[in-house]
């Protein structure tokens, strides 16, 4: 099965999502090896295009390249024409001009990947594009769901939060659907879109039983930088009605993960006794990052009937 982009969950096929994931646990096993490097993408070229702040995912995306001995090339907003006003098209085809592979792109404007890949003949990877989706971000929440639970059909899946602006909540709501999982959203009113329902999960407005039985407790960040208003009194009322601490994590089941997409307001949505504590999968997160961005180069950039090692 070949791939060209991956764009966005919506539209990946159930088949796609766990060839994804199976490929990642090669990739995971790499990463644990004391040589950590294979030769599988060598001559091959990666441009990592952020025009937003990230450390998680492009430090994986540069790692994952590297790891398979691609050349890869980080280019950011601040440090480029960009900052100049030159027109994201243009950019992209400068780019273009220096013949790479894949362009991993992430931007605060929904659907700016989608527009690259119409004008670009290199493989296009969504880093995560305005409120819209994050792809990888899903792809890395159900790996490591996977290995903490071992499946993920028949979980139940709260994730709490800044839902209307969450492109890792829309990304996972369509994953973890597909995958089978149960799904329930909580959030203050003014921060769960209308209508959510329609992608298949309840609504929940009390905290506690949101997470009552739960096997994953998913945290988001309120993102104040994509708020036009101010969506809820003050962060100690958010954090006395939708902060995870101990008392609300005990609803979940005994052995349920607690996640976080980071970057965490502590404090806030999380209580760092949470955050840091036995049940947290947080840093299993990054871990896992690091395998299926390995994944999705490969499947993007491989050669037909490559293996993924060699
Ligand atoms: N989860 C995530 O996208 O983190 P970064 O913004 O640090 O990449």
């Amino acid at each position: 099965m070949s791939v060209r982009h991956l764009l966005d969950i919506e539209s990946l096929g159930t088949e796609r999502i766990v060839q994804f994931l199976d490929t990642a646990e090669v990739f995971f096993d790499v990463s644990r090896r004391k040589i950590r490097k294979v030769p599988t993408l060598r001559g091959k070229t990666v441009i990592n295009l952020f025009f937003e702040a990230s450390t998680r995912t492009r430090t994986s995306f540069e790692i994952a390249g590297k790891r398979l001995s691609a050349d890869v090339v980080n280019v950011s907003s601040s440090g480029s024409s960009v900052s100049k006003g030159e027109t994201l098209l243009d950019t992209v085809k400068n780019l273009e001009a220096m013949r790479p592979d894949v362009l991993v792109i992430r931007h605060s404007s929904s659907g700016a990947p989608h527009f690259i890949a119409k004008h670009s003949s290199a493989s296009v990877i969504n880093a995560g594009d305005g409120t819209h989706e994050h792809p990888t971000q899903a792809l890395l929440d159900a790996f490591t769901i996977r290995r903490a639970k071992g499946a993920i059909r028949g979980l139940i899946v709260t994730i709490a939060g800044d839902i209307t602006h969450s492109r890792v909540a829309r990304s996972n709501i369509h994953l973890l659907t597909r995958l089978g999982a149960t799904v329930r959203v909580c959030g203050p009113r003014t921060m769960v879109p209308h209508g959510i329902e329609q992608l298949g999960v309840s609504v929940f407005d009390d905290f506690s039983a949101a997470v009552e039985g739960a096997d994953v407790v998913m945290m988001l960040r309120i993102q104040r930088e994509r708020m036009g208003e101010v969506l809820f009194p003050t962060a100690r009322e958010y954090s006395r009605r939708f902060g995870l601490g101990r008392r609300v994590l005990s609803n979940a089941k005994p052995d349920a993960i607690v996640m976080h997409p980071g970057p965490m307001n502590r404090g806030v949505e999380i209580d760092p006794d949470v955050a840091d504590g036995p049940q947290s999968a947080i840093l299993d997160q990054v871990e896992a990052g690091v395998a299926v961005r390995m994944a999705t180069l490969y499947l993007l950039a491989g050669e037909a009937g490559q293996s993924p090692l060699s």
